[in-house]
């Protein structure tokens, strides 16, 4: 029973014609003036698209004053006050972020940091920030986060090998870029797996317990696109049309998750990362089916629901049944994807080690994620979720 939900959705979001980052000026206009650092890493930074951004930026009025190019795969809290040392020496008043989740993570952190002072772990947590932010502009650069869109940002705590995850509606980006040609360059393993993260928010925001008709209208949009074009898009003739529509969907069910929030897959991936630096949609891409299994018990009519309105199996009248196979075409899809792709089909080929399940298990289990998970998770559930995609 739904009693109450709220939809806020403040970011602008822009999309276009490839090459839309070149002709961004207009959209821009309400920047100008202001001293821009940017975040972004080493391979983005040398793109030609980069390069069209900063033409935009200069015929927006809006000096480059800084920018931060060494952001890791997981990028942590050193990264974060090294960006905010930066920013602050070069008195930046706004924050571009050019990556995937993890670099407009950063950009989202330390935002927090230069507009509150002290350091980032004093953050964790939920709606505590009081400080109006530095305006972000956010350029996705893989088919993945949604952080464009969302109040998350999730940061890793090299010290105690947790991620710190941080909630507040000032976290949302003031503008959201969509440019095709971003994608067009991305390695087919890394469209696979952020793709795989994207279907995963779709899934959990519309399985969470704190869904609404709201979340539910974009997380079947996201993941009916997700799996019409997944495949297309990692096929090296003629895939730009499919993997725009994935930046698309990506960008949609990071709306639809920024409202529903995500669940225990989300749970087991953020131990992943943390413990054993499995990047975030490779460690989705494993265990989705396991979560959606361990869910099955408890929500079939939800799982046969959103299987039904994305496309993935018909209607039957047996919920169950019907559930059961929204789980095994997912599974279907995620193997195609692994063929193409040469992603990791388990575990042990994702660099985890056995001795690292108890940790992995404690990790998962203190995760803010299964709060909203519509079935309780003891340690011998999660635990045998992991081992059944371990080898
Ligand atoms: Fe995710």
């Amino acid at each position: 029973m739904i009693d109450f939900f709220q939809f806020h959705s403040p970011t602008r979001i822009v999309a276009g014609e490839p090459g839309l980052l070149g002709q961004l000026a207009p959209e821009l206009a309400p920047f100008e003036g202001l001293r821009a650092g940017i975040v972004t890493d080493r391979v983005l930074g040398a793109m030609a698209y980069f390069h069209a951004l900063e033409t935009s930026l200069a015929a927006a009025g809006i000096e480059v004053a800084a920018v931060y190019r060494d952001v890791p795969q997981d990028s942590d809290v050193d990264v974060v006050h090294a960006v905010r040392d930066l920013f602050a020496a070069n008195h930046c008043g706004m924050i571009i972020a050019v990556g995937g989740g993890s670099v407009i993570d950063t950009a989202k952190a330390a935002n927090i940091v230069m507009t509150h002072g002290g350091e980032l772990r004093d953050y964790q947590g939920a709606h505590i920030l009081t400080e109006t932010l530095l305006p972000l502009v956010a350029v996705p650069t893989t088919v993945g986060t949604g952080s464009e869109v969302t109040m998350a940002a999730v940061i890793a705590d090299p010290q105690d090998k947790r991620k710190l995850t941080l909630l507040d509606h000032r976290l949302s980006p003031a503008l959201a870029v969509l440019d095709p040609q971003v994608t067009f360059s991305l390695p087919p393993q890394l469209t696979a797996a952020t793709a795989m993260d994207a279907l995963t928010h779709a899934f959990e925001a519309f399985v969470d317990l704190e869904h609404s008709p709201f979340s539910d209208m974009w997380a079947v949009a996201a993941a009916d696109m997700i799996r019409a074009n997944l495949v297309g898009a990692l096929q090296p003739e003629g895939f730009a049309a499919a993997r725009t529509r994935l930046q698309w969907a990506s960008t949609m069910a990071g709306v639809a998750f920024n409202h529903s929030m995500v669940g225990i897959v989300h749970a087991m991936a953020h131990a992943l990362g943390g413990v054993a630096k499995v990047p975030h949609g490779v460690a989705n891409s494993l265990m989705l089916t396991q979560g959606l299994r361990f869910n099955l018990e408890e929500v079939p009519d939800r799982i046969a629901d959103i299987g039904v309105r994305a496309g993935f199996v018909q209607a039957t009248p047996d919920t169950k049944a019907t559930a059961v196979a929204t789980i095994e075409a997912v599974a279907a899809l995620r193997a195609t994807a692994c063929r193409m792709t040469g992603m990791a089909e388990t575990l042990i080929q994702a660099g985890v080690r056995r001795e690292q399940l108890p940790f992995l298990v404690e990790r998962a289990c203190e995760d803010g994620s299964l709060l909203y998970n519509p079935r309780q998770a003891m340690e011998e559930d999660i635990l045998q979720m992991f081992e059944g995609v371990m080898d």
